[in-house]
């Protein structure tokens, strides 16, 4: 196991490279169901449930594999890691894929690092002969970021669910079609 691996999150005070010089990769780790827990713990966006769910999926795939039907993309710097994503086939759907989580650490952000890691989710869907990425959020003004990230990337809200969530707290779907390509 590398050293890079016992690290947690990059800090502010982190050098923070490009999306191209990252080190990626796909296998999960046993240090990695910490180490998301803690990368999405430091975005502060996520409550304590959340945080543990993040969590679980991890250690589903590490006791199922890929039959666990959550996969994940990981985003390394020297001092940790940088993002990550969780994505994997909907069950009962044909070639409908979902992105369950994709998180990257607050000194890392706005570098593309977001965007590059759903460019490697699509390209595994692609090569899985999937065709439609979902991802959902809330239409609350907390996650208007998120929203923005989700549109500047090429999806488009498919679905609002009003008061899904809680009164005033809607639920958005948003769809991509991946198989026409770029994020
Ligand atoms: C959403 C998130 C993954 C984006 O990662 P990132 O590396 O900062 O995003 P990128 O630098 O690749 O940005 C990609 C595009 O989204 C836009 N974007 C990203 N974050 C944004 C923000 N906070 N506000 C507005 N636009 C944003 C960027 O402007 C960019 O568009 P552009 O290339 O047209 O300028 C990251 O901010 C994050 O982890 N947020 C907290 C967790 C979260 O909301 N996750 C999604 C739900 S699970």
């Amino acid at each position: 196991m590398s050293a890079v691996a016992n690290l947690a999150v990059p800090t502010p005070t982190s050098h923070v490279p490009s999306p191209e010089s990252l080190c990626w990769r796909t296998d999960v780790r046993m240090a990695d169901a910490a180490r998301v827990a803690e990368l999405v713990a430091a975005t502060v966006f996520f409550n304590t449930e959340e945080i543990a769910i993040a969590r679980e999926l991890v250690e589903e795939h590490l006791i199922k594999g890929r039959a666990s039907g959550y996969w994940f993309v990981f985003a390394e710097t020297a001092d940790g890691m940088a993002g990550y994503a969780c994505f994997g086939p909907i069950p009962a759907t044909v070639t409908s894929y979902h992105l369950y989580w994709i998180a990257v650490a607050p000194a890392c952000q706005a570098r593309g690092i977001g965007r590059a890691l759903l460019g490697r989710v699509e390209a595994a869907i692609r090569e899985g002969v999937g065709t439609r990425l979902y991802a959902e959020t809330s239409s609350r003004l907390q996650y208007a970021p998120t929203r923005e990230f989700y549109e500047r990337t090429g999806f488009r809200r498919a679905a609002l669910l009003p008061d899904y969530f809680a009164p005033g707290d809607g639920k958005i779907i948003y769809e991509k079609l991946v198989s026409l390509g770029g994020s």
